[in-house]
Order: structure tokens, then C-alpha cells, then sequence
């Protein structure tokens, strides 16, 4: 008789795993690796569960079913497979977080830490649980944000592991490399320790269970990027710009590095941060001194959604170095923070 893989999927079609519905052809139990040599069949099963009791039955079924429908003087070698020495499908992620956020730049200084930590906050006064990764290796500024420059994280024992507890401020999670390093000191990583250094503030921390999981990111395209996005599962990107055409430039590179195949993380959208000063005193007045809408002409002409515009705002300053976000204390800035987590 003339054996051909058709003919075995079709006898396995008759086999059920215990307490299945599907046959387990369709619960995808069979390996795709049949093969035949004149009257030797062999191929593999994965089993649903490490070292199940029950596949010597169902191994043994599919035999009799395969005798069945090709003849029974055909050998059938059938190899079972655990299911967890698959590789993954899908990359898992070691945050719980419905969605994982990064906000990146093309440019320094446009105002990254401050989109993440007025984020953040406005978020958590939404009632969202949300954490806050200062990924920024290199010039870590979230803890002057928040006024926790003096944290030094403790370990935490949850189940069988000690984890890092990060600090809590206004209802944020935090964590950042500032924790652990002397703000006097500038601090040369090698590439290799940097991304080390993150992946534990990632994997060994005690971030819980979290709505928003927020990574500030260093400026421009590094090593830590293409770590980041290799520990974590993303679910999109914030790129913020100031409106300079030079500022755009950059940009067209922070987007071409997200949408790199090798990372893959899609685009949320962009802020155009310091987009317009509006004076006190001429609340209807907007004075557009960084150039006018560069950005929001760019995301049109991309197709990139616009997020929001964010004033100049004079007293942001003062606000980070005072450690309490700005949008806790400016309804109108509240407003644009809305505006963007409405969008994303
Ligand atoms: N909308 C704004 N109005 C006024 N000042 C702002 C605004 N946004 C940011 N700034 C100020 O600009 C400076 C740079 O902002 P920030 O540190 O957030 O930028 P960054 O992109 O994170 O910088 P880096 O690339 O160094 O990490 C800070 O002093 C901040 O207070
Ligand atoms: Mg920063």
C-alpha cells in the first residue's frame, strides 16, 4: 500500500487526548515532521503536559489507527515531545502590565522624563496602577522628578525570590538606575553592564501587577534600546520632539529604529513637546518660538497619530526640581495628559 502523510493525519484525526474536544490533529499535537520510507512511519507528539501519564495511550492509539488506514505491516515510531521544550511562540514578557510603554527620542533634552513622569502621575490620578522604569542609564533624572533622589531600594521577598522594592510617589512606581549609583559621580558603563543593569531593574524587581508599565529611555538609538527591547514585550512607542525642523530629523531616525524589523515595536504616536508659549497675562496668546507645529505638520504628512501639544511651560522647571510633577499642580497641562492617554 502506498503510505503518504495525508493518509496518517487522517487515521489521527480518530485520536483524542483525554477529556479533549479536538482530535489532536487539530489541538496541534502532531509535529509537522512526519516521515515515510517505504512501510516506516515516524513522527512526534508533543504532549499538553510535561511527562503526561497519558500518552502511552494515546501513543499507542495512534499506532493502531495508523495499522488501520495504511496496512497493518507498516512499523510506526512515534517520538513524544514535552510541549515547554517548544520554543515560545510568543515572547513572554517578565512585566505584568497591560500595556508596556516606552518614551524615546531622537534628540536630547526635548523633554522625555518630563512626558514620562506627568504621565505617570496624571495616569495614576486616573486610577491606574503604573510603574515607571528610568531606563536612562546614563543621566537617570526621574528620581530629581519625583523627590526620591534619597531612595535606595530594599529587597523584597515574594515567593522564593528577593526582588527589589521600588520607591512609590503620587501613586507611580519607580525604579532607576539613580537609586544606586552617586549622583556626584558620572557613571561609565561599559555597554554590557549597562544592559545588565536594566534587565535586573526589569526581571528582579517588585513591579506587582501593573495597568501601564512606562520606560523613559535614553536619547537617541544605543545598546540599551536593542537590550529593552529584548527583555521587554512592547506595546508601542511615544516619540517625543520639540518643533524644530533639526529636532524632526531626528525623529525620522527614532521612528526608523522602532519600526526596524530586529525590534519591531509600533508607534504610538508623537508629543510635540515645548510646542507654543502662552504668557500669563495673554492667556489667548500662543508664541511659537521653537518653530511653529513642526511636528504635528510632520505626523500628518507621516500618517503618525499626533498626541498632543505641550506648552512651554515656565514653571516645569522649578516642578522637577521641586520633585512634584508638574501636572498635579496646572488643570490645563492635566488636560494635555488626558488628551494623550485618552490616545494611546
Ligand atoms: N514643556 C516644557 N516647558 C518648559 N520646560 C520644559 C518642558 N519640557 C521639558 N522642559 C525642561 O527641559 C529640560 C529637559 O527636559 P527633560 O529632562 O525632560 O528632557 P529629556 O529628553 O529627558 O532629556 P535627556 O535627553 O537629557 O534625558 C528640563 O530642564 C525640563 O524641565
Ligand atoms: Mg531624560
Amino acid at each position: 500500500m502506498n503510505i503518504y502523510p495525508n493518509l496518517i493525519l487522517e487515521a489521527l484525526t480518530e485520536i483524542h487526548y483525554p477529556a479533549e474536544k479536538q482530535n489532536i490533529v487539530e489541538s496541534g499535537m502532531v509535529e509537522d515532521d512526519i516521515r515515510i520510507d517505504g512501510n516506516k512511519v515516524s513522527f512526534s507528539l508533543i504532549s499538553p503536559k510535561q511527562n503526561s501519564p497519558f500518552m502511552k495511550s494515546v501513543v499507542k492509539a495512534s499506532i493502531a489507527a495508523i495499522k488501520r488506514h495504511a496496512g497493518d505491516d507498516c512499523e510506526v515510531t512515534i517520538l513524544v515531545k514535552n510541549r515547554e521544550t517548544q520554543p515560545k511562540p510568543v515572547k513572554s514578557s517578565p512585566i505584568e502590565a497591560a500595556k508596556i510603554v516606552a518614551i524615546s527620542s531622537g534628540k536630547g533634552g526635548v523633554g522625555k522624563s518630563t512626558v514620562s513622569s506627568n504621565l505617570a502621575v496624571a495616569l495614576a490620578k486616573q486610577g491606574y496602577s503604573v510603574g515607571l522604569l528610568d531606563a536612562d542609564i546614563f543621566g537617570p533624572s526621574i528620581p530629581k522628578m519625583f523627590g526620591v533622589e534619597d531612595y535606595r531600594p530594599e529587597l523584597a521577598i515574594v515567593g522564593d525570590r528577593n526582588l527589589m522594592q521600588p520607591a512609590e510617589k503620587f501613586g507611580v512606581k519607580l525604579l532607576s538606575i539613580g537609586f544606586f549609583v552617586d549622583p556626584n559621580n558620572a557613571v561609565v558603563w561599559r555597554g554590557m553592564m549597562a544592559g545588565n543593569a536594566i534587565k535586573q531593574l526589569v526581571e528582579e524587581a517588585n513591579w506587582g501587577k501593573l495597568d501601564y508599565f512606562l520606560v523613559d529611555l535614553p536619547p537617541g538609538t544605543s545598546d540599551i534600546h536593542l537590550t529593552i527591547v529584548d527583555v521587554l514585550k512592547f506595546t508601542g512607542a511615544i516619540i517625543v520632539s520639540t518643533p524644530q525642523s533639526v529636532a524632526i530629523a531626528d525623529v525620522i531616525k527614532g521612528i526608523e529604529m522602532f519600526e526596524n524589523p530586529k525590534i519591531n515595536v509600533p508607534i504610538l504616536g508623537l508629543v510635540e513637546n515645548m510646542a507654543y508659549f502662552t504668557p500669563e497675562e495673554l492667556p489667548d496668546n500662543k508664541y511659537y518660538i521653537f518653530g511653529r507645529e513642526g511636528v504635528k505638520r510632520f505626523a500628518e504628512e507621516r500618517g503618525v497619530p499626533l498626541l498632543a501639544q505641550i506648552p512651554v511651560i515656565q514653571s516645569i522647571c522649578e516642578s522637577s526640581d521641586d520633585g512634584t510633577p508638574e501636572v498635579l499642580k496646572n488643570p490645563l497641562l492635566e488636560e494635555k495628559y488626558l488628551e494623550i492617554i485618552e490616545k494611546i
